[in-house]
């Protein structure tokens, strides 16, 4: 199998295009449902601190790697792994990295849909005012009755799966291109808009930039060092080969460094904003910062309930997520789009219809795990948190030891230089270092303590 000199899928139409569809990727649930929460459960600025020595040391590096080794090899990752080790005269059997990351990426986006098809149904409620004056109680309630019934999570679920699979199913030029390049500047002007509404709090906003920005290290735990790295390495998207295949559509002698960068920060700042946005709402109301997931769905409406604007200001908020959920689904599903298209000889539109079927059936589980199969206990775990659980935790974590494993040690020196094309030698041996041994070291950490052998 010889590398091909352009995916049979098209190519960006641009650098920009690219940086916003990776971006895309890794802006999602992770930056605006996730990081807020575990970083009120850390205990604020030392876990963020950790959380962007991280994305500097772990996430860039690995980032680079994904994209160089999807843009050397062309095709879905499956393949390109294969062709790659066969040129540089290794076992084809380093495939398996790809196949693990094909699944974890089908896997994830079976509950992130149910999760983003809550956000759907919290845009609506939103907008009609449904949490004007809401008590805690009312709030809770109010989840509650979305989460117990089947049918409606069901429902959501649907539109969410359609939704993505109808994007996928239009290729990556007239479809996750054009999807991109209108959702990601009026995520940015959202986001924007409720970080002005957040700063009209006055003192609050100041508390919430506080507890982003000043580090206690007295409140971070071995543990909080470990979510931060986890999650880094999560919100990049990195992992599972979504952004290898997203590299596989990078033209030709765009610079991998430069939009490694601007990826990681874009992504960064994003996240960070997501915070000032939420906590000094959080604040302002009285409630607790530390509420875990539930933060998004019953705490904040809560504080939107009781502001100015906050049925308004709340439906944009939620309609945030869903634009940022959506980005990030297509490109989980888009390694399987293109293996079924490249193996199988199928259509674009038959591989998404099959796929998101797929998807959606095992979706089922994160619904019912809510409801009707809220005691289906395995590993003392619900259905929804054993897929999150073996996804984040175990299968993400050992796909990106492998990809680091596989760029620095098995790819030699001489395809990695040509690839990345760096023309400092200091840079290119500090992002040589950064794959061969701290990265795999700090993945590894981040694993053993996934299976919970440190405890
Ligand atoms: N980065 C996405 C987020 O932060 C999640 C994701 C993980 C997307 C892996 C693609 C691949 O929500």
């Amino acid at each position: 199998m010889n590398r091909p000199s352009t995916s049979i899928h098209g190519q960006w139409s641009s650098r920009w295009a690219f940086i916003l569809a990776a971006t895309g990727s890794a802006v999602g649930l992770g930056n605006i449902w996730k990081f807020p929460y575990i970083t009120g459960e850390n205990g604020g600025g030392a876990f963020v601190l950790v959380y962007l020595l991280c994305i500097a040391c772990i996430g860039l590096p690995l980032m680079m790697a994904e994209v160089m080794i999807g843009r050397r090899g062309r095709q879905n990752p499956v393949n390109t792994i294969k062709s790659i080790s066969k040129e540089e005269k290794k076992s084809p059997h380093w495939k398996f990295i790809a196949w693990i990351g094909l699944l974890a990426g089908f896997i994830i986006l079976s509950y992130y849909s149910v999760i983003a098809g809550q956000a759907i149904a919290y845009v609506f409620r939103s907008f009609a005012g449904v949490f004007e004056g809401v008590t805690p109680d009312g709030a809770h309630n109010i989840y509650a009755t979305l989460t117990s019934d089947p049918e409606r999570l069901l429902a959501w679920h649907t539109v969410f799966i359609v939704c993505t699979m109808t994007v996928v199913a239009r290729g990556v030029t007239g479809g996750l291109e054009k999807l991109v390049t209108f959702i990601m500047p009026a995520l940015v002007a959202i986001l924007l808009i409720l970080v002005g509404f957040a700063a009209n709090t006055g003192d609050y906003f100041t508390q919430g930039v506080e507890f982003l920005f000043s580090p206690d290290f007295s409140k971070i735990t071995p543990e909080g060092v470990l979510t931060a790295m986890g999650h880094a390495f999560f919100t990049l998207s990195l992992g599972m080969g979504a952004i290898m295949v997203y590299g596989s559509y990078l033209p030709k002698n765009t610079s991998i460094l430069k939009v490694s960068i601007t990826i990681a920060i874009a992504d960064t700042v994003i996240a960070l904003l997501a915070g000032m946005a939420i906590f000094p709402l959080v604040f302002a109301n009285g409630l607790s910062i530390g509420a875990g997931p539930g933060l998004i769905f019953e705490t904040l409406p809560i504080a939107f309930g009781h502001m100015a604007g906050g049925a308004l200001f709340g439906g944009m908020f939620f309609l945030l997520l869903v634009f940022a959920a959506w980005s990030s689904a297509i490109s989980l599903i888009e390694p399987a789009i293109a293996w079924l298209v490249e193996n199988k000889q199928v259509s674009r539109r038959r591989a998404s219809v099959t796929a998101g079927f797929a998807v959606w059936l095992l979706g089922l589980l994160t619904v019912f795990s809510y409801n009707i199969g809220q005691h289906w206990i395995l590993f003392g775990k619900t259905m929804f948190e054993l897929l999150d659980y073996l996804t984040a935790n175990i299968m993400l974590p050992l796909g990106g030891l492998f990809i680091a494993i596989f760029a620095g040690w098995t790819m030699s020196k001489k395809s990695t230089q040509e690839e990345l094309a760096i023309t400092s030698p200091i840079v290119y041996h500090g992002w040589l270092i950064l794959i061969r041994y701290i990265a795999p070291a700090a993945v590894i950490i981040i694993f053993l303590n996934a299976i919970g052998l440190l405890g």
